[in-house]
């Protein structure tokens, strides 16, 4: 029989431990030999008893059993499991139904509302299924403890909870925020007044999730100076908590964190010398964190996140000898890890992550007996990591640091652990699957992005039944894990870049039908069909591969499905118009055929890219885009579409890249594109556009205010270069380049970014870029049947880095203002009627490393300077009247003096961004919610956040579950 059965964290009074021990086999003042229960109170018992059926899954909790079994007609209700009566009066005074396993729904009108004596009430962890808590329990006049946290009670808490002014405890917490996302509870600010002004005796206030985001703030500051434990984690408070607020005489607990609109000010003196938990991550701060804290000699625990410590670990944290959990990510702490951390022998839990800590792992890390979280990933540290001599350790992780050498052997000893998260350093060797086998607890594996090499397991007896998140990107695999035929859990699954090959395999199929949400296979030599058993995906990356058959349709809730350079053929079913929840699509590079199916722009309010480069689609683009459209790229590059650009395209508001390259359209320039506020990119090449590109028809003021690559070649415009567009590209005018890290054009989605790619002519070569750097510029009207002369303006897109407008008919002089693209790295002007010389301003165009002024018409001599001494013949063939080096024609003797030496071969000048070949790798950042990264790979192109609200739950679970 359990003795104390509130088992998460709840009362540390011994008396009240003693209470409930009594409820059931120890002697005390309350039961005594001679107790009867009222037959009234029995009755209402065993009617309550009636209303709930036995669940086990509706109690979450480590262990729990049915204690209504033990309740009976005809015999002693005071003997009965959670009942407890007084040795005075004989009333039920406790019942204490806690992890019970009851699951039903609340009635309003209860029967144990009868039970009016009720000193104590607990009901925690059972499942009432969204019951309201009914106004009857503020009936309970006498009760001192009221428990009805993680029982599923929802709606707004009754007011008449407040007239409980006996209540000494109260505790309505849930996991629901992080569990769904909301709150199932609210508590309003006339409940909580009443509640603050009656509850003079209150000592344990615990709300979590509960939501008093309508609460006045100030109401908290209230309330009665006996509080000891106020738990308001993650219930949207608002406004500010005072220094003084931490010297009030007898508080031990302030949990305030997951409250991103709350400020807390912590006092620099006189702190409660009582305090023995202050958690306050994710709470909004003002100023230092002061080191007073090292005062509080009692503190057991500090979690505070981005307080802005910088420099060293503060050394007043050596001062904390009793301090059982330490967690200070986000801040910028730099240097070692000191070795004070040594002597705090209680040490359970150090959060040092997302810092920039240096050095190497000191001592105590690997013999430490009490230590069993250890988060020190995103750092900076370094060298090999030692033999672990503790066996404590429950959570493992250096994500993201530089440490190298081999896995030391003992790591695969620590069977408590449950999370081991190795990846992105420079881990190298050889590790053999089958260590694994002792860490029958590991929920969390991570190795990707090191150098290792793994050989796959050949035992698979239950293995890692427990396994739910395992990243082993770029680790060498040629197989899939036999472990994982045990891993029925599986939440979340990367394989990526490996050299896995051949099809799935069978027993593959049904490792996590229910649980998998995240499935990434990309860059492998995968191949054959493909089916989806695993009902609730929601990340599917395939890319990469040789997966063949008809095009798989993924399950419903899928959000990024990528199937890219894969060999899918046939059509692309409408199908895809039921997934309501998709906002990435890729089906590039694949051998899809037929018309794309006309609902496809018309389902979705959430889908963002479209990328079906490189296939065979033909027909006409459907004409439907919807209102509201949420497209940020559309990509059709590479196919057979025919027929005309839609019109309701222009409904895409968000629309940033349109790649329509290489298809079949015939159709006039798509005037009404100007008006889209974000268009940056728009590719139209080698199609069958055709007439004029009169500017007057389009009517935005600022057309294209956005645009930075236009590129109109090999279609058949005619008439005059668009002056009017051309003075307005207002981006390419003055392009921020102060960014000191390359920012690429990304889609963010609820699952992470998506780097955009598109196909452009660059330098000549028509190339992929995967990523587009935020920064890149270029025109080409190239082949076309452009006249008249180039438009001075033109001199005035001073962030142009290249400009194509060869193979047309253009006449007159080269404007001299071409000189003023000062960034300018390649230019093609060739193939045109150019008369004149080449203006002299061009020696100012220093970044040019490609120059193409052949078959014109031009005279006079090239310019010299450093770029023009790299330029060979070819860029000047078929100028009859140029002079100068580096042709043989001489334009006078002076020339042949100052003549240069010849081009040397020292490199021309990079360019400042960088092109990304066809075939290149990438990977994938994974992170969770609230800012946790948890590791990246070195070359990202799509960036998925692996763990969602799970792992904040997780964390918040594990919490509860370390303070049993
Ligand atoms: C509540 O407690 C008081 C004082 O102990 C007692 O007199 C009263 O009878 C109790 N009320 C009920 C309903 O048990
Ligand atoms: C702190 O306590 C000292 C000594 O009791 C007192 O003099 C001082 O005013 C207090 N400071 C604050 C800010 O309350
Ligand atoms: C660690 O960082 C500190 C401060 O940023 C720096 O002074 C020190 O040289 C670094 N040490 C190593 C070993 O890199
Ligand atoms: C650890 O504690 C011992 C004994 O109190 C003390 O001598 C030593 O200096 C401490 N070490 C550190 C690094 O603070």
């Amino acid at each position: 029989m359990m003795c104390f059965s509130w088992h998460y964290y709840q009362f540390p009074s011994l008396l009240f431990f003693f209470v409930i021990c009594s409820l059931s086999t120890l002697p005390s003042p309350f039961t005594s030999a001679r107790q009867i229960c009222s037959p009234i109170e029995g009755d209402a018992l065993l009617q309550f008893k009636q209303f709930f059926t036995i669940n086990s899954s509706a109690s979450d909790c480590q262990t729990s059993y049915p204690k209504t079994d033990s309740w009976k007609e005809n015999t002693d209700c005071c003997s009965w499991e959670g009942v407890s009566c007084s040795s005075l009066t004989g009333h039920v005074i406790g019942l204490d139904l806690s992890c019970s396993q009851l699951y039903g729904n609340f009635p309003s009108n209860a029967s144990i509302f009868l039970l009016k004596h009720l000193n104590m009430l607990n009901l925690a962890y059972n499942d009432f299924k969204h019951s309201k808590i009914s106004p009857e329990f503020g009936q309970f006049t006498n009760l001192t403890h009221l428990d009805l946290s993680y029982s599923g009670f929802s709606g707004q808490v009754p007011s008449e909870i407040s007239h409980l002014s006996k209540l000494v405890s109260l505790n309505l917490s849930s996991l629901s925020v992080w569990k769904t996302g909301h709150s199932e509870l609210e508590l309003k600010t006339s409940a909580l007044e009443r509640l603050v002004q009656n509850f003079s005796e209150i000592t344990e206030l615990s709300l979590y999730s509960v939501n008093m985001s309508s609460i006045d703030h100030s109401i908290l500051t209230n309330l009665s100076s006996s509080l000891r434990n106020l738990q308001l984690a993650g219930c949207g408070l608002r406004g500010t908590i005072p220094d003084s607020f931490f010297r009030r005489p007898n508080l031990r607990r302030v949990e305030l964190q997951l409250n991103s609109k709350l400020t807390v000010h912590l006092p620099k003196s006189n702190w409660t010398s009582s305090l023995e938990h202050l958690i306050l991550y994710s709470t909004h701060h003002s100023g230092q964190m002061p080191d007073s804290i090292g005062e509080l000699k009692s503190l057991e625990t500090l979690e505070v996140t981005g307080w802005k410590l910088n420099g060293p670990i503060p050394t007043w944290i050596g001062n904390l000898s009793r301090i059982n959990s330490l967690s200070l990510p986000y801040n910028h702490l730099t240097g070692p890890i000191p070795s004070f951390f040594a002597n705090l022998t209680q040490l359970s839990n150090l959060d040092l992550s997302y810092n920039m800590l240096n050095g190497t792992l000191p001592s105590w890390v690997f013999n430490l007996p009490s230590l069993e979280y250890l988060e020190l990933g995103d750092n900076r540290l370094t060298g090999h990591i030692n033999e672990f001599q503790s066996k404590s350790l429950i959570s493992l992780s250096l994500r993201n640091n530089m440490f190298q050498g081999q896995i030391p052997n003992t790591i695969f000893e620590l069977v408590n652990l449950t999370s081991l998260d190795l990846s992105s350093n420079n881990f190298s060797g050889i590790v053999e699957l089958d260590k694994l086998s002792k860490l029958k607890s590991l929920a969390w594996l991570y190795l990707s992005n090191n150098s290792l090499s793994l050989i796959t397991d050949k035992i698979f007896n239950n293995t890692l039944p427990n396994l739910q998140w395992l990243g082993l990107s770029f680790c060498n695999l040629t197989d899939f894990p036999n472990f994982l035929r045990s891993s029925n859990d599986l939440a979340a699954l990367d394989l990526s870049n490996n050299r896995i090959r051949g099809p799935i395999p069978e027993w593959m199929w049904s490792v996590g039908k229910d649980s998998l949400y995240n499935l990434i296979l990309s860059h492998n030599l995968l191949s054959g069909s493909i089916q989806f058993p695993w009902q609730n995906l929601q990340v599917l990356d395939l890319q990469y591969n040789q997966f063949e058959g008809l095009l798989p349709i993924p399950p419903i809730g899928t959000i990024f499905f990528s199937i890219s350079r894969n060999k899918f053929m046939g059509n692309f079913s409408s199908m895809f118009c039921n997934l309501n929840s998709l906002e990435i699509l890729d089906l590039s590079y694949n051998n899809l055929t037929g018309k794309i199916p006309s609902c496809l722009f018309n389902f979705s309010k959430s889908l963002s890219v479209l990328d079906l480069r490189s296939n065979h689609f033909d027909g006409t683009i459907p004409t439907t885009f919807r209102n509201g459209c949420a497209l940020n790229m559309l990509n059709f590059h590479g196919n057979q579409f025919q027929g005309l650009i839609p019109r309701s395209m222009a409904n895409c508001r968000n629309l940033e890249v349109l790649d329509i390259g290489n298809n079949n359209i015939k159709d006039t320039f798509p005037h009404w594109l100007d008006s889209l506020p974000e268009l940056q990119v728009v590719i139209l090449r080698s199609n069958k556009f055709h007439g004029f590109l009169n500017e007057s028809q389009g009517n935005a003021k600022q057309p294209f205010s956005k645009l930075r690559v236009l590129d109109l070649s090999s279609n058949g415009f005619v008439g005059f270069l668009p002056t009017w567009y051309l003075e307005n590209l207002k981006a390419v005018e003055n392009v921020n380049r102060s960014k000191s890290a390359p920012q690429y054009m990304q889609a963010e989605g609820t699952r992470g970014s998506y780097d955009y790619s598109v196909n452009l002519n660059i330098k000549g070569n028509l190339l992929e870029m995967e990523k587009v750097l935020t920064i890149f510029t270029s025109i080409d009207f190239s082949d076309n049947k452009f006249e008249g002369v180039i438009p001075g303006v033109i001199g005035r897109l001073s962030s142009l880095k290249g400009l194509n407008l060869s193979h047309n008919n253009l006449n007159g002089h080269i404007p001299g203002s071409i000189g003023n693209l000062t960034e300018l790295e390649w230019l093609d002007l060739s193939s045109n009627n150019l008369v004149g010389e080449i203006p002299g301003e061009f020696r100012d165009l220093t970044s040019l490393a490609v120059l193409n002024l052949s078959n014109n018409q031009l005279v006079g001599p090239i310019p010299g300077g450093k770029q023009f001494n790299t330029f060979e013949n070819s860029s000047y063939g078929g100028n009859s009247g140029l002079c100068g080096f580096p042709l043989s024609k001489l334009c006078h003797e002076i020339e042949e003096q100052n003549r240069p030496p010849p081009a040397s071969s020292e490199p021309i000048l990079e360019f400042g961004w960088k092109v990304v070949l066809m075939g290149y790798g990438c990977g994938l950042i994974l992170g969770a919610i609230g800012g946790c990264l948890v590791f990246q790979t070195r070359k990202p192109k799509w960036v998925v956040n692996l763990v969602d609200g799970k792992w904040g739950y997780q964390k918040a679970e594990r919490r509860l579950r370390r303070e049993d």
